[in-house]
């Protein structure tokens, strides 16, 4: 869709953003098991972005700080969510290689997301499991990872961490 424009996201679309959440996960998304990571904790403004259409927010994409073993810091993607309607154009993959791009200029080594590898083997994610990184509590398959520099993630394992601030060594 050329007419869509991605764009960092603003105060303003904040309503609309979790409208387009709450339509996409449910009204209950907030106890699944990645919100652990975001409770206080502020996503990564750089990588927070919409896609617009016709001055509407009809995307989003936003990405949190973890580490793993509360030794190396990574990113966790999502949410991720497109409005219904324009789901299947390639906004999705649009907006996560757009934020990628930007995530690999910050330095970040390594991005994981929880969710269905269907869709996101077209986007570079693999398993975690074969690298011994896991999210407690969460089903082991729905952890994916995708590598921005390739060999690190040979370098760490063990479990995803809630982001502190004092723990994390800068990327990577
Ligand atoms: C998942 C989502 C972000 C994809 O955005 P999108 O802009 O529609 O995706 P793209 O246009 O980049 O890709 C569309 C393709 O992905 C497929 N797809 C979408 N969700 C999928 C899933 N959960 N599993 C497998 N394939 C999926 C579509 O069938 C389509 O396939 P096609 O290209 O063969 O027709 C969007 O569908 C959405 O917001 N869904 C609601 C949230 C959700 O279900 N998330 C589950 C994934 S964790």
């Amino acid at each position: 869709m050329n007419n869509v424009q991605l764009v960092p996201e603003k105060m303003e679309y904040q309503q609309k953003i979790e409208q387009l959440l709450d339509q996409a996960f449910g009204v209950n998304r907030t106890s699944k098991i990645s919100y652990r990571y975001r409770q206080n904790v502020s996503a990564i403004q750089e990588l927070s972005w919409v896609a617009m259409h016709q001055e509407q927010v009809i995307g989003t994409i936003r990405y949190w700080p973890v580490t793993i073993n509360q030794q190396h810091l990574a990113l966790l993607l999502g949410p991720l969510a497109i409005a219904p309607e324009y789901r299947s154009s390639g906004l999705g993959q649009r907006l996560t290689n757009q934020t990628i791009e930007i995530a690999k200029k910050l330095c970040y080594h390594l991005v994981f997301l929880v969710g269905d590898y269907a869709y996101y083997h077209r986007l570079g994610f693999e398993p975690t499991i074969a690298y011994g990184i896991f999210m407690p509590d969460e089903k082991p398959e729905r952890l994916l990872v995708r590598q921005l520099i390739s060999g690190f993630i040979n370098k760490v394992s063990g479990p995803l961490c809630k982001f502190e601030a004092s723990t994390a060594r800068a990327a990577g």
